[in-house]
Order: C-alpha cells, then structure tokens, then sequence
C-alpha cells in the first residue's frame, strides 16, 4: 500500500535520530528498538509527510541533526576544527566524494574553502541507509546559498557497493585517487 511506503523510511529515520542523540549510534540493536518503539507511537506517525519530496526533506533535516555537532546548524563548522558545509566545493561538487565521506568518514589534512583543517569525521555508512545519506546530502547542498542537484538513494548505494572493502576512513589523497 502507497502510504506504509511512504510511512516506513520516515520513522526508522526518526527513530536513528534518536537513537544517534542517545549516543547508541555505534550500535544496530538501540535504533532497532526505538524503531520499534517510535512505530508504536501516534507523535512520530504525525510527522509523516504526504508527497515525496516532503519526506526526502524532513528525512534530510532530521538526519541533519547527527552532523550539526560539529558543522553546525548554519552549515558554518567551526573555525580551526570543524570544515563548513556552506559553500564546501566538496559538498556541492560530484556526488560520489560526499557520499564516500558520509559512508566511511575522513581524516587527517583537508583544505576546505581556503583553510585547512586536520581533524577526524567517523563513518556514518554503518548508521544510515542509502535513503538516509541521499537525503542529508540533497539537504546539505541546497542549504545556507548552496544550490547543487539533489543526491539520490540508487547513488549512494553505487558508491556504497564500490567502497565496500574499505575498512578505515579516506584521507583526502586516497579519496582523490579514488576511481569511482
Ligand atoms: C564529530 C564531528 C562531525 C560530525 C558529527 C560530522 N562531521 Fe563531517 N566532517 C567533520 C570533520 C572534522 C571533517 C574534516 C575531516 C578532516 O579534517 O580530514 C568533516 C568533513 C566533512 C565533509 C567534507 C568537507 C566539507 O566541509 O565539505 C563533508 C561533505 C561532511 N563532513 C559532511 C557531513 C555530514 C553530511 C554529516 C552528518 C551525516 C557529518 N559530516 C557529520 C566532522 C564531523
């Protein structure tokens, strides 16, 4: 039926927020359970939105949640610590190096816009789906004057497929040479 389509992404994506802001993000079992807990509950069902689009944005923003520690709400980072995703040619540029950070997170010296950064981005690849990441990135790059095309779930499941050996996190060399 057309509407548990619909239904079903939106509140897993709202109970792996909550699951992430309760820190069980390392975890598969604590997202399971408040899955389970949020289906039970009228407050989440409400949140669904009825056409497509609509629910690929509140997906996007809700997952957007896990990422504001550290790039912030405004999409700014923080200077020094954080790289900002406003503006970031990586974030707006082709969408398999977004998508590759978002699945097996990055360290170590980048140059974002001009200044440089030497820090640590876990992995998120093992927390969200393909239409989670999808969704968080289309948010990401039409943001704060960002105005890039949207990522799609089949995307990121390509990159997925092509990265799925990769157990450590991309420096930004090994991301470069990458060939997707
Ligand atoms: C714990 C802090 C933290 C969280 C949470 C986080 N990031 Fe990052 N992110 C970083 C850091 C630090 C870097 C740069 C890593 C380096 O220095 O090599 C980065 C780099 C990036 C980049 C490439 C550089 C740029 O600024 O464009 C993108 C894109 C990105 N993150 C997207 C995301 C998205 C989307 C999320 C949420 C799903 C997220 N990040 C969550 C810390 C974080």
């Amino acid at each position: 039926m057309a509407v548990s389509r619909t239904i079903a992404p939106v509140i897993t994506s709202f109970a792996l927020v909550l699951a992430a802001a309760c820190g069980g993000s390392k975890d598969a079992a604590p997202a399971n359970n408040a899955a389970s807990a949020a289906a039970g509950a009228p407050a989440a069902a409400s949140t669904v939105a009825s056409a497509a689009g609509a629910a690929t944005d509140s997906i996007g923003k809700q997952v957007f949640m896990t990422c504001t520690t550290c790039h912030q709400a405004n999409g700014q980072g923080i200077a020094g610590t954080y790289p900002p995703l406003a503006g970031s040619k990586i974030a707006t540029g082709p969408v398999e190096l977004p998508i590759a950070i978002v699945l097996h997170g990055l360290n170590g010296p980048i140059t974002v816009e001009g200044k440089t950064f030497n820090n640590v981005m876990t992995p998120w690849g093992p927390v969200f789906n393909d239409t989670q990441i999808a969704a968080v990135l289309t948010y990401v790059r039409s943001q704060w004057g960002n105005s890039a095309g949207p990522v799609t779930a089949a995307q990121v499941a390509a990159v997925r497929e092509k990265t799925k050996s990769r157990t450590t996190m991309w420096t930004w060399p090994e991301l470069q040479a990458f060939k997707f």
